[in-house]
């Protein structure tokens, strides 16, 4: 009887383990996902597709580190990413625009750093859908990565683009395998955004945006 009560306590801390909220501070500090979990990814790919209705309900910390981890997560001992890059120059930065403000993501700490406060979700979109969805994600590329190797801007243009998109695709993969929603989306207020978190144009270019939630 005793084992079973511990049992029982031991499930209910593992159920609340898995359903941490997120708490609105200058750093948050994301969990390191585990290798279990989540649909196989051939569910995932039989389960992908672009959703446009969205609940005003945040993700939780879980959910949040495993959809920022698969988009641009260190997931090896060099340092390389989980999205492959052209040239390993990783030019795209990662925004997550959250109802208590808009942050960076830093791959190296596994960390979200507040760069603005405030719900700025309706920037990242030009859909209704996406204003109050629970994560909004802009992915920036820095084309100084680029200066010294006298590469075309258009094809700058297009290989940011295309590391921004596997960034996307994992995220999409991610939410199919593990019960949420995701869609990738091109549109977004991007000289606003790029105005918001003081980024100058001449260096860096919105890319790509994506809604995630429930
Ligand atoms: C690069 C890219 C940009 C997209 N931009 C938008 C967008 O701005 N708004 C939108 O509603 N859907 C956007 N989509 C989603 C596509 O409309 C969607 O993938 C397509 O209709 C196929 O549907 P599915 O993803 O459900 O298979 C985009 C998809 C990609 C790959």
């Amino acid at each position: 009887m005793a084992l079973m009560a511990s049992c029982n306590v031991k499930q209910q801390e593992e159920q609340q383990i898995t359903a941490t909220p997120i708490v609105a501070a200058e750093t948050i500090q994301l969990q390191t996902p585990s290798k279990q979990g989540g649909a196989s990814i051939n569910e995932a790919l039989w389960n992908r597709k672009s959703y446009r209705d969205y609940a005003n309900e945040p993700l939780t910390l879980e959910e949040l580190s495993g959809v920022m981890w698969a988009a641009a997560g260190v997931n090896r001992a060099d340092g390389h990413l989980t999205a492959p890059s052209a040239l390993a120059l990783y030019p795209i930065q990662t925004y997550a625009f959250l109802e208590s403000g808009v942050y960076l993501y830093d791959a190296k700490t596994n960390t979200l750093n507040r760069k603005v406060e405030g719900d700025y979700r309706s920037l990242a979109t030009l859909q209704d859908f996406a204003n109050t969805a629970s994560l909004n994600i802009v992915y920036i590329a820095d084309l100084s990565v680029y200066d010294g190797r006298n590469m075309d801007a258009n094809k700058v243009a297009v290989l940011c683009g295309m590391d921004a998109a596997g960034y996307a695709e994992n995220v999409n993969l991610y939410t199919a395998a593990n019960g949420l929603k995701s869609i990738t989306r091109g549109g977004a207020k991007a000289e606003q955004i790029l105005e918001l978190l003081q980024l100058d144009p001449a260096r860096y270019a919105f890319t790509l945006a994506q809604t995630v939630g429930k």
